[in-house]
């Protein structure tokens, strides 16, 4: 997808004033580079990384090249050569090295020069690249960019009931990872953004009161129906919400309800991907059928015409919002508006009402926490959440 420009009503210039720290950032150096190196951080779709490859990523603001080695481990190193700066995912994958393509220089996962074809022996010893603890967990790649040890793997649980792993694709989004997790904090949004059709449309016909509570490891968040349902969705810090969902719109509703666990890692502070994966409560027979309108839903969105060229066409008034019609609808509702929303949102210049008590609870405690890493007090120890805290439809 390339990347698109949302900021025709000039709401670009982000302010820290209200918080007294900037929220949005997670430039290396920031608090809030500071608060979001002590997670692990999704970096890539597992299965779009063969054995034998490489590739360049860029996250937090910074490039990396990630790799799979013939032993199927992926690795994330740094970007750059340590010899004379040559970018590293151009380089060959052999068995769990990488070679850099520039003079051959060789490097192990855990970082250490092995071979220097030019150079004289015992050289390579003196030589490390950087490198990043990388792991794997439900499809998809996490890695860890702090100091020291990172936190415990994974870092959320699997849904413990049977069912199919699935990755939904990754996607970019040209806008700051925040006004996305705080999408995810808003159920009320569902009501009118996913009004239109699509995934959502039939839920979307209720205002719940929404409550929200901080945990060890996030937040939880209640929506309060007018039946008395609540529906719980779970936030684990820094940047995952874990919720069911209603089956994509064009899966004719086979497969029920999945449990969705939605990723948003910031690329830099003006752009984020969402990763996504999720358990699909099929067993048996039933795993063929969902698998067989699984491939036909692949087809008909490889058909429609790509995310980010119908959410320009949104923008820029060539199409009509209610009249948009595409296999995965609700994603395309939901990036027009949060991205729709400038780059970085302006939240000195809003109205937070009851229904955003979610976003309200969340940027408390962002705030509390980046104002410590700023004042260099103590943080918080955040915990590896229990797999008995699960998300609840409430329908
Ligand atoms: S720059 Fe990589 S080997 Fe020379
Ligand atoms: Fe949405």
């Amino acid at each position: 997808m390339t990347l698109l420009d949302s900021d025709v009503r000039g709401r670009t210039q982000p302010s820290s004033s209200r918080y007294g720290v900037d929220l949005h950032t997670t430039r290396a150096g920031t608090p809030g580079g500071a608060f979001m190196r002590q997670f692990w951080i999704a970096v890539h779709d597992g299965d779009q990384l063969p054995a034998g490859r490489a590739k360049p990523i860029r996250i937090m603001g910074e490039n990396y090249a990630i790799f799979r080695g013939q032993s199927g481990e992926a690795q994330v190193i740094d970007y750059r050569c340590p010899h004379r700066g040559a970018q590293m995912h151009l380089g060959w994958v052999e068995g769990d090295e990488i070679r850099c393509v520039y003079h051959g220089w060789k490097f192990e996962k855990g970082g250490q020069c092995t071979e220097q074809p030019a150079e004289q022996e015992g050289f390579h010893r003196k030589v490390r690249i950087g490198t990043y603890p990388t792991r794997e967990h439900m499809g998809l790649v996490f890695a860890y960019f702090g100091e020291g040890e990172p936190p415990a793997f994974p870092p959320f649980p699997e849904p413990k009931a049977e069912g199919v792993i699935e990755i939904r694709r990754a996607v970019n989004v040209p806008c700051n990872y925040l006004q996305c997790f705080e999408n995810s904090m808003d159920e009320v949004h569902v009501a009118f953004t996913h009004a239109p059709g699509g995934s959502h449309a039939k839920i979307a016909v209720d205002l719940p009161i929404i409550t929200a509570d901080e945990t060890d490891w996030g937040m939880m968040r209640y929506g309060k129906r007018k039946t008395g349902d609540i529906r719980h969705t779970i936030h684990y810090a820094p940047n995952m919400v874990r919720v069911l969902v209603p089956p994509l719109a064009g899966m004719d509703g086979v497969g029920g309800w999945p449990e969705i666990i939605l990723i948003f890692t910031p690329v830099d502070d003006e752009n984020c991907i969402w990763f996504a994966t999720s358990k699909v409560f099929v067993t048996g027979d039933q795993v063929k059928e969902y698998n067989d309108k699984r491939v036909e839903f692949a087809r008909k969105f490889a058909e429609a015409p790509p995310i980010g060229q119908v959410v320009q066409d949104i923008w820029s008034g060539k199409l009509v919002y209610d009249d948009v019609r595409h296999p995965a609808l609700a994603r395309v509702q939901d990036i027009a508006v949060q991205a729709g929303q400038g780059r970085i949102a302006d939240r000195d210049n809003e109205y937070l009402g009851r229904s955003d008590a979610g976003i309200i609870v969340w940027r408390k405690i962002l705030a509390r926490e980046l104002l410590a890493f700023a004042e260099g007090r103590p943080t918080k120890k955040w915990k590896t959440p229990p797999d008995d805290v699960v998300p609840v439809m409430g329908a």
